[in-house]
């Protein structure tokens, strides 16, 4: 196993697909563009991808955690699960050469560390791997291979500091009040959820692949509609479903599933009346060096530009909270060092932000109060 290193836009991407033999053993940063399409569940696409053996898949799927999703369809699996998949699927289209480009920075560290091992175990494989979180991982054996250039060498700046013109002056808070919620009235993945979120702090939702984070964000926001229980703003009964995104602005973890203009400058909400939210707006947009591309494509613009994309419309719309979702996805260290002081001014302006992420560098940096989502619950996070 190999790593590769660099920096944003350093040019590991344009190497690892110069290297690749042939085109299905490169998989980014995205897993659902690496599932067949065709498969309705896991098992399915497993088998697809060339495991017989019902015995080898359970062996494999529950030492990763993933034997509860056999038979899910592929694209209603959490982040990390995708991602999870994804590797596994590969493991057979090849003998010997393997390249994941940031596919595994939504795994969460246990996951992560037995993958690795399974990997290593393949021992004829080549593997290439890139992973901005890979030194949260210390005891990992590492070998580097190409140190690539310090500095971007592309056109895409780093992302920028940015003054906060807006402040909330009065404290708000958000209540859930034993909120629980299953998909298809099967197992509760959210079970009597209690917690009081307030304004002006940073909080920081861990826990493993599919404990609920992103489904607690989309109950949240409106997406998703809670079995029971209440959410309160500001101690009165609020209906996220009923009016998205109001409350809270929410930066979904995977910016694909989030981007619907069919221009940069539309998603950001850019318009030619000048008022104090365009000014706004323009002002996040300079910082995450988005105002170059108004016209073009958000498509056109590799995944790290996309991810900066939608945290920059999402911060744009001002609402009191923001819920962002692996923020700093595919976001080399000193990208997530400027994205995380942008979320510090926010929280000193008097926003809430909540943040779910697996990585523990970028908890440390925020100085947060860490939760932990474990069985459908929210609790303070105690030690490791
Ligand atoms: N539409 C759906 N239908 C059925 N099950 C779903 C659906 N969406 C999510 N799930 C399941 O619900 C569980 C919680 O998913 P969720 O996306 O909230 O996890 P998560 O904590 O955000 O995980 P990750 O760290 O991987 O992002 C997962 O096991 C997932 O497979
Ligand atoms: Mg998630």
């Amino acid at each position: 196993m190999k790593f590769v290193v660099g920096r944003n836009f350093s040019g590991k991407t344009a190497y690892l697909k110069a290297i690749a033999e042939n085109k299905h053993v490169y998989n980014g940063p995205d897993a659902t563009h690496y599932l067949s399409g065709i498969a309705s569940t896991v098992r399915d696409e497993l088998t697809l991808h060339g495991y017989r053996d019902k015995l080898e898949i359970s062996l494999i799927l529950s030492s990763l955690g993933l034997d509860l999703v056999l038979d899910q369809s592929p694209y209603t699996l959490s982040g990390g699960e995708k991602s999870l998949l994804c590797a596994i699927s590969c493991l057979k289209l090849t003998n010997k050469q393997l390249i994941f480009d940031n596919t595994f920075e939504q795994i969460d560290n246990i996951k992560k560390r037995k993958l690795f091992d399974l990997i290593k175990s393949y021992e004829s494989f080549d593997s290439q791997i890139v992973d901005y979180r890979i030194d949260e991982l210390p005891e990992l054996e590492k070998e580097i291979d190409g140190n690539f250039v310090e500095q971007p060498q592309h056109e895409f700046e780093d992302i920028k500091d940015c003054t906060i013109i807006d402040s909330i002056h009065e404290t708000s808070t958000v209540e859930l009040d034993n909120i629980t919620f299953s998909y298809n009235n099967k197992k509760n993945i959210l079970d009597n959820c209690q917690y009081v979120f307030q304004s002006g702090k940073i909080y920081c939702i861990m826990g493993l692949n599919g404990s609920g984070k992103s489904t607690l964000a989309k109950i949240l926001t409106g997406i998703l509609r809670p079995g029971s229980g209440y959410i309160l703003y500001n101690g009165k009964k609020i209906t996220p479903f009923l009016s998205p995104g109001t409350t809270f602005g929410y930066s979904f973890q995977n910016p694909d599933e989030q981007i619907f203009s069919s221009t940069i400058g539309k998603e950001l909400g850019i318009s030619g009346r000048f008022n104090d939210t365009q000014e706004y707006i323009l002002n996040l947009a300079n910082s995450f060096n988005l105002s170059k591309y108004f016209d073009q494509n958000p498509f056109e613009l590799p995944f790290a530009m996309r991810k900066r994309l939608t945290l920059a419309a999402t911060l744009a719309a001002r609402q009191p909270f923001v819920i962002l979702d692996e923020p700093t996805l595919n976001q080399d260290p000193q990208n997530a060092l400027t994205i995380g002081n942008h979320l510090k001014a926010l929280a000193t302006a008097g926003f809430g932000v909540i943040v779910i992420t697996h990585s523990s560098k970028f908890v440390n940096l925020l100085n947060p109060t860490i939760l932990r989502m474990e069985n459908g619950k929210l609790t303070d996070y105690v030690g490791n």
